[in-house]
């Protein structure tokens, strides 16, 4: 192992461009201990994919938090019977997501989803996927000059489909935006003055958001609909139903995971057809490259590059032995690129096939919502794509310094 080897993800340079950083651990220290990040950072394919298959690697990363928290409350001699903290309530919401669970809680909780998820049910929203689609990409065309695709288009769409999908008004689209973000900040938790003030104001809508769909769920137990909420509700495989709690925790959860990806998902996709316009115009040319062009621009550029995992067992990957207590991240943008496992991975390939890329994950928590994801990504890239023929970059992107994500603060173009 290289004790110099660069493994910092956050600097400026690698947030514009993490590849390079990737390559050099891939090919010098794959399973690699990084001082910076406090944690292991897994960047092969073979190790990624056998991470996601380790039970040893725990999923169980909120509950831990929020014991911690109110030991601490208890400790400093506050009254049990006092109300909890904004933070206690948001954290217990997020505690009862399956993203942050083991079996057997999860396997419970993700056999009661999936009748939400069911292939029938996604594909009916195409067309409505479309519409609302045109009806960004019309309000973008209007405007002239220098515009940002991701506030216009790419932003507004996946909590508007997700708010369209769990049966709530239009009216109360922008109220799913601002939640989303609200948890995001939360979730990926604060630093300095001026975030903790954001923080505060955060679990303020957070708990805005918790009465929402509190009542969201009653209006659908005393009239059920065709909505994705119903469809959770409903008990055919067994008596085992989720409760109140649980379906608000699951709408929030749907919002969460479902918004900033897919956001990410279509930007990063367009950004790296304009970036190839070999590519984009064999696109034009022939729309049936279209689905396989989605998982290409997912594997090439996809909107997630690390994953968690807690270690709660003693483990070896590669060699490495991993103890109880540490933190294991799956570099899923590294994997993608492993040359191991792709030809020429650093081109973007709109025909490659096959293409087992992981950007939706792996194992038993692999993306629930992965049909809806593509299926979001393909027709607003297919519109995109199609009503903008002049569309061109105005500025190099400004990305985000996020571990998690790989997410552009703004894409100006002109059309
Ligand atoms: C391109 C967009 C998306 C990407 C790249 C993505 C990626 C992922 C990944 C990598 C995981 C695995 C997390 C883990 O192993 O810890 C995951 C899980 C999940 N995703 Fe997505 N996702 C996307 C869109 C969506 C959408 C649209 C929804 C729902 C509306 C959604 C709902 C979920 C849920 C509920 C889980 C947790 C599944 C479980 O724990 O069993 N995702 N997603």
């Amino acid at each position: 192992m290289t004790g110099a080897i660069a493994d910092d993800l956050l600097t400026a340079q690698a947030s514009a461009d993490p590849y390079a950083v990737f390559d050099a651990l891939r090919r010098d220290d794959p399973v690699h201990w990084s001082e910076t990040h406090r944690a292991w950072l897994v960047t092969r394919y073979a190790d990624v994919s056998a991470a996601f298959a380790n039970k040893a690697f725990s999923n169980d990363r909120v509950r831990p938090v929020l014991a911690k928290q109110q030991a601490r409350r208890a400790e400093s001699g506050e009254a049990a019977d006092r109300p909890a903290t904004a933070s206690e309530r948001v954290l217990a919401l997020m505690s009862g997501w399956m993203v942050v669970s083991d079996p057997p809680v999860h396997t419970r909780l993700r056999k009661l989803a999936a009748g939400a998820f069911k292939g029938q049910r996604i594909a009916v929203m195409d067309a409505q996927i479309t519409a609302l689609v045109d009806e960004l990409l019309d309000g973008f065309l209007a405007g002239a000059g220098e515009q940002d695709l991701i506030s216009e288009v790419a932003y507004p769409l996946p909590a508007t489909v997700i708010a369209t999908m769990l049966g709530a008004p239009p009216s109360d689209r922008d109220l799913f935006r601002e939640w989303s973000d609200e948890l995001a900040l939360v979730a990926f938790g604060t630093g300095g003055a001026a975030r903790a003030e954001r923080h505060e104001r955060a679990l303020r809508g957070l708990n805005e958001m918790d009465a929402y769909f509190r009542g969201l769920v009653a209006q659908r137990r005393a009239e059920p609909g065709e909505d994705m909420l119903s469809a959770m509700m409903s008990t055919d495989e067994s008596d085992d139903k989720l409760s109140d709690d649980e379906l608000v925790a699951m709408c929030a959860l749907l919002l969460f995971a479902g918004h900033e990806t897919t956001t990410n998902s279509i930007a990063n996709a367009t950004l790296a057809l304009l970036r190839n316009p070999d590519a984009l115009a064999a696109l034009r040319a022939d729309p049936s490259l279209l689905n396989p062009a989605v998982e290409e621009l997912l594997r090439y550029d996809g909107p997630i590059k690390v994953i968690n995992r807690w270690v709660v067992a003693e483990t070896e990957l590669a060699g490495r032995t991993i103890s109880p207590g540490e933190r294991v991240h799956l570099v899923l943008a590294s994997a993608n690129r492993d040359p191991e496992k792709f030809t020429d991975p650093d081109t973007l390939d709109l025909t490659r096939s096959p293409n087992p890329h992981v950007a939706f994950g792996k194992g038993i928590h692999a993306c629930i919502g992965a049909q809806l994801a593509r299926m979001e990504t393909r027709i607003a890239v297919g519109r995109i794509v199609e009503r903008l023929p002049g569309l061109a970059l105005a500025h190099e992107p400004v990305w985000k310094d996020a571990l998690a994500s790989r997410s552009m603060e703004t894409l100006v173009v002109t059309h």
